[in-house]
């Protein structure tokens, strides 16, 4: 905990959030030695000037001593101060350049920020794959993230860690630490981002190095699907299933249960038989034509978010539901 957490700790039973990671104490005992001065300064200063106010209280008409100045009490209240907020901002700058070092023979995982996720980007052997969702880590090993964003500003924040940077878009700013602790912490986003800014949660998995090589080879492994109905299933999956079953049930909106190729009824727009334009235009445009029986408009559009690849993929699995 450190000698000036120690003393927190029992005097004021103050301690920090848990600590996962080796270079966390820089932050601790320069929070907690800043912490007790400010305590201590406080107390002291409240305390003399109780004092002075009880012994050296005079009635109103009495006259005061004439005192222009006092060199050695002068000189006293300057140097002292001066010695300790310089020596906390040396002892700060020291701290800052410790944690900025970069590590050789790291681990790196480039961090994208965007409305409003994380998306975590692993590499091995050559082979690319990105998750949101959770980031693994394995224990006691240097990690470097390399962090950016693709919208406006967020921040990455590992309070266990004690590490946090923004990731701003157009620039890559890096990031180390290493974990000392397996299990599960805290990822917030720190900048006020948008509407979803306090959603923009994450977490950390530090896990033993034999249960992170098994999951990174289960990564890969899946990165390298290539059957298109497989990937529109994910696709759909991570961003229809909610609202559209396939089994036939209604949910917000309609099944896509036998979808191709059914003659569709729409509210306003004449008939016509499902087709790939007709599921394109539903994805990018939901509000173009309304099924009947659906009057609510309740699906925002997905234009942007899905390449022609990826909508290419959606089709191939909603032919398959039968
Ligand atoms: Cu991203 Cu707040």
């Amino acid at each position: 905990m450190g000698i000036f957490g120690e003393i927190l700790h029992k005097l004021f039973g103050f301690t920090l959030p848990e600590r996962a990671a080796k270079n966390a104490y820089l932050v601790d005992d320069l929070y907690n030695a800043v912490l007790l001065l400010s305590i201590l300064g406080f107390l002291g200063l409240m305390s003399v000037m109780v004092f002075f106010a009880l012994r050296y209280h005079r009635s109103q008409n009495e006259k005061s001593a004439y005192i222009p100045h006092n060199a050695l009490a002068e000189t006293i209240w300057t140097v002292i101060p001066t010695i300790i907020f310089v020596g906390i901002s040396l002892w700060g700058l020291w701290a800052y350049f410790e944690k900025e070092k970069l590590p050789e023979d790291a681990l790196i995982v480039k961090v994208t920020g965007k409305q409003w996720a994380w998306e975590y980007t692993y590499s091995k052997d050559g082979q690319e794959f990105s998750t949101v969702g959770d980031m693994y880590l394995p224990i006691d090993k240097p990690v470097i993230l390399e962090m950016t964003s693709l919208d406006v500003i967020h921040s990455f924040f590992i309070p266990s860690f004690r590490a946090k940077r923004d990731t701003v878009p157009g620039m890559i700013s890096k990031m180390s630490f290493t974990p000392t602790e397996l299990g599960n912490f805290n990822v917030f986003c720190t900048e006020f981002c948008g509407t979803s800014h306090s959603k923009m949660r994450s977490n950390v998995r530090v896990v033993r190095e034999e249960r992170f090589n098994k999951w990174i080879n289960r990564q890969i492994k899946e990165a390298n699907i290539s059957d298109p109905v497989e990937l529109g299933f994910r696709i759909y999956n991570n961003n229809c299933a909610t609202c559209h079953s396939v089994d036939g049930s209604r949910v917000v909106g309609p099944s896509f249960k036998g979808i191709w190729g059914n003659n569709r009824q729409f509210e306003s727009e004449s008939d016509l038989v499902v087709n790939a334009e007709y599921i394109r235009e539903s994805i990018v445009n939901p509000q173009a034509k309304i099924v009947k029986g659906y009057t609510a408009q309740k699906m925002n559009s997905f234009a942007g978010q899905f390449s022609e690849k990826e909508l290419g993929y959606i089709v191939e699995y909603l032919k398959t539901l039968k």
